[in-house]
């Protein structure tokens, strides 16, 4: 067996335009819509560094300088506050900061995630990785109490997969059989409870022609070889470059683990799934951080 490779690189594919968050999203890129009072994206970045990863690109394309702004500092303002309470509501963003590498490349064109991914390819180079998708905000699971328990979030999980099985990682949940269209759905056997070894994938199925209920979410570990098979991969669904495509490749000529992760995600890409997002963290988050 080849030695377990630690994943160290995260990619956040943040090119899309956000059509769902419109008009939101016309002037600001919809990673930077605040959920209570954090940016969506610095959910994403914590959620990667809780699982060990240090390195973070993005694939950003026109319109998101927002973005790499957020991740350096801003000497006017923190002039303004400096010596006042409010320097504590930066602390957070900078223990980001001081405790990662951002690395920021542009998607010329909008092509896909597949091909956003593979534009990101200098970023990772020959190395197992790590891609999470910001609109797509997981929480970790509570226990019947409503408290926290020591499960981490989803990437930490996925991470853990990976070092048992060593190759691409999806995590999946059940969604309304009505809503498969919105998603990449899979099929496979069950080898472990919640664990799925896939032997199909299909991007955005009409439920009558959807396999199973099972989507793929915005996580997920590659190996370096997915750039080979996207570099391979025609335009599919909505003449893009699917991720979903290059990866039922795998599939068929390698191997591919799903896994239905423990805590919740959030749609914060559909104005409802960010309302829902809202009420958790300000219950969960902000209300116990005030008092
Ligand atoms: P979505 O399908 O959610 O598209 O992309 P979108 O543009 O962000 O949002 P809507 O559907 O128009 O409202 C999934 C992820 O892939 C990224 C997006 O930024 C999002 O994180 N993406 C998509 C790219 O980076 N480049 C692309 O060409 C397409």
């Amino acid at each position: 067996m080849t030695q377990t490779q630690t994943i160290r690189k995260c990619l956040f594919p943040v090119a899309g335009y956000g059509t769902r968050f419109l008009p939101a999203t016309k002037s600001m890129p919809k990673e930077m819509l605040p959920v209570v009072n954090k940016p969506l994206i610095q959910y994403a970045v914590e959620e990667a560094m809780e699982a060990g990863i240090n390195k973070m690109g993005f694939i950003t394309g026109r319109g998101k300088r927002a973005i790499a702004d957020y991740f350096d500092n801003n000497y006017e303002l923190e002039h303004e506050i400096a010596g006042s309470s409010k320097e504590q509501n930066l602390s957070d963003i900078n223990a980001v900061m001081d405790n990662g590498q951002f690395i920021f490349m542009r998607q010329r064109e909008m092509l896909g995630l597949g091909h956003a991914i593979l534009t990101g390819e200098p970023i990772i180079g020959d190395e197992p990785f790590a891609v999470i998708l910001a609109d797509d905000l997981c929480v970790a699971p509570l226990n019947q109490h409503k408290q926290k328990t020591d499960t981490l979030r989803a990437m930490s999980q996925l991470i853990d997969l990976y070092n048992q099985y060593q190759c691409c990682i999806v995590a999946i949940e059940e969604v309304p059989k009505e809503d498969t269209a919105s998603y990449g759905i899979i099929c496979g056997d069950e080898i472990a409870p919640g664990i799925y070894d896939v032997d199909d994938m299909v991007e955005k199925p009409k439920p009558a022609d959807a396999p199973t209920n099972m989507a793929i979410i915005g996580r997920y570990v590659l190996t370096p070889q997915i750039f080979d098979y996207l570099r391979e991969t025609k335009p599919g669904t909505n003449g893009e470059i699917q991720i979903t495509d290059a990866l039922k490749q795998v599939a068929k000529e390698e191997r591919v683990i799903a896994v239905k992760f423990a805590g919740e995600r959030f749609d914060c890409g559909s104005v409802e799934g960010f309302v829902q997002a809202t009420n958790y963290f300000f219950e969960h988050e902000f209300k116990k951080s005030v008092n």
